[in-house]
């Protein structure tokens, strides 16, 4: 067991006096959760803003009410490699799955496959997701669609406060979505964001929202004492004690249909008092850290102009699979925070062998056996950072190529 400073892959700070306002809030019922969305529909600008108790349940409940728009499509669109989380979804509300391939250079879709995959005449929607925080370009798939009728469900779950050409992540779609999941851009322990201006979108989720409960008390002091334990153990002196208990299951990625689908509890609505601060804090060290790396020398797997609005992890492409794990080995020896990306490509998933309808995962294949992603959150120092660099000049010397890809 290794007793040593050890940097998690991402992290939202969350204190304890964060968590003595939640506490206090329970209290007060709907009126901490209306606080909550009356400062969220002011900062994002929207009409319509819904909270809910994870990303997931988020999602759940946008597809549920586009499918009551439209009954008669049951396709959702989405890119090849993304967090399951979100595949589980689709299969959760009983939907089918398409795939458009994603570039490794751009985490993007490949557009040519792309304008194929949304010509699908029982196509429900499409799902652009800001992974790692590097924003999707919306307007180019907006352009895509052209004049057809086929909602952007932005998943903007590791996004919040990301912007793209002065547009707020989560509001350049039809209706976007957040995750306040722990190491995300800003954290309630967990939860999720709707946010939409679409009045058919806003008043069919309305009625999905109405239909939802709440969180019992009794579950609300299990997340408060989730919060304190993250609190005290996502630090880097203290991280290794969650990381050695394997039951914990740290930086696993599972396929996980069956989630709850609650509304975000009073406690959370507390605890995320002052978020914009906090978030844009968050933000700030993100940027930071991303742009020394780029001075170091390490390039990252995106388009430049995207880490100024804040990556919540900075992902990099070995030149192949064996420096990649060389890469992760090193940095775990050290306790640097790399950390791998998802196991698979969508089409990888067994349980989704009868949901998948098309698409390809050819190039996002190369995602999953070339990129890492390494830690930029505010617990990192730039001594981690000369550290991470020169891992990376190791790495060059084991043969690779790593932080002056290009293809
Ligand atoms: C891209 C993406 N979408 C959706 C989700 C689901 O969010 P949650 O974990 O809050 O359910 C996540 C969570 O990690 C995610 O990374």
């Amino acid at each position: 067991m290794r007793i040593d400073k050890i940097l998690p892959p991402a992290v939202a700070p969350i204190g304890f006096k964060d968590i003595a306002r939640g506490i206090l809030s329970m209290r007060q019922g709907n009126r901490a959760t209306a606080a909550f969305t009356d400062t969220l529909k002011d900062f994002f600008q929207i009409k319509y803003c819904y909270l809910l108790s994870s990303g997931k349940a988020s999602l759940a409940l946008i597809l549920q009410a586009l499918h009551e728009l439209h009954p008669n499509r049951d396709e959702v669109l989405i890119p090849a490699f993304t967090c399951y989380s979100v595949p589980a979804t689709i299969f959760r509300v009983g939907l089918k799955i398409r795939i458009c391939d994603v570039l490794p250079e751009t985490l993007d879709f490949d557009y040519a496959e792309l304008t194929e995959q949304l010509s699908a005449p029982r196509l429900l929607c499409v799902i652009p997701t800001h992974l790692f925080g590097v924003t999707a370009d919306i307007p180019k798939i907006r352009k895509t669609i052209g004049g057809r009728d086929i909602p952007i469900v932005e998943d903007a779950a590791q996004a919040m406060g990301g912007e793209r050409l002065g547009q707020k992540a989560g509001t350049m779609g039809d209706v976007g979505f957040f995750s306040l999941e722990r190491g995300k851009a800003f954290s309630t322990v967990k939860g999720g964001i709707i946010v939409t201006n679409s009045e058919a979108i806003g008043q069919a989720l309305q009625r999905q929202v109405e239909a939802i409960p709440a969180n019992s008390l009794a579950e609300q002091l299990a997340l408060a004492m989730y919060a304190a334990a993250l609190t005290v153990f996502s630090r880097p002196w203290l991280y290794w004690i969650p990381r050695s208990l394997p039951f914990l299951g740290l930086g696993e990625t599972l396929f996980e249909p069956d989630f709850p689908i609650k509304r975000l509890s009073a406690f959370q609505a507390g605890l995320a008092a002052g978020w914009q601060n906090r978030l844009q804090e968050n933000i700030h060290h993100r940027v930071k850290n991303s742009e020394y790396l780029v001075r170091l020398g390490i390039q990252a797997a995106c388009s430049p102009e995207v880490l100024s609005s804040g990556l919540l992890r900075y992902p990099v492409l070995a030149s192949d699979h064996a420096e990649k794990m060389a890469l992760l080995q090193e940095s775990d020896r050290l306790g640097l925070g790399g950390a791998d990306v998802y196991p698979g490509t969508v089409e990888a998933i067994a349980a989704l062998k009868n949901s998948l309808v098309d698409g390809t995962s050819q190039k996002a294949r190369s995602i999953v056996a070339r990129m890492i992603t390494l830690p930029v959150h505010p617990y990192v120092t730039d001594r981690h950072l000369h550290r991470i660099a020169e891992l990376f000049g190791k790495a060059a010397g084991i043969g690779g190529t790593c932080g002056e890809y290009s293809e």
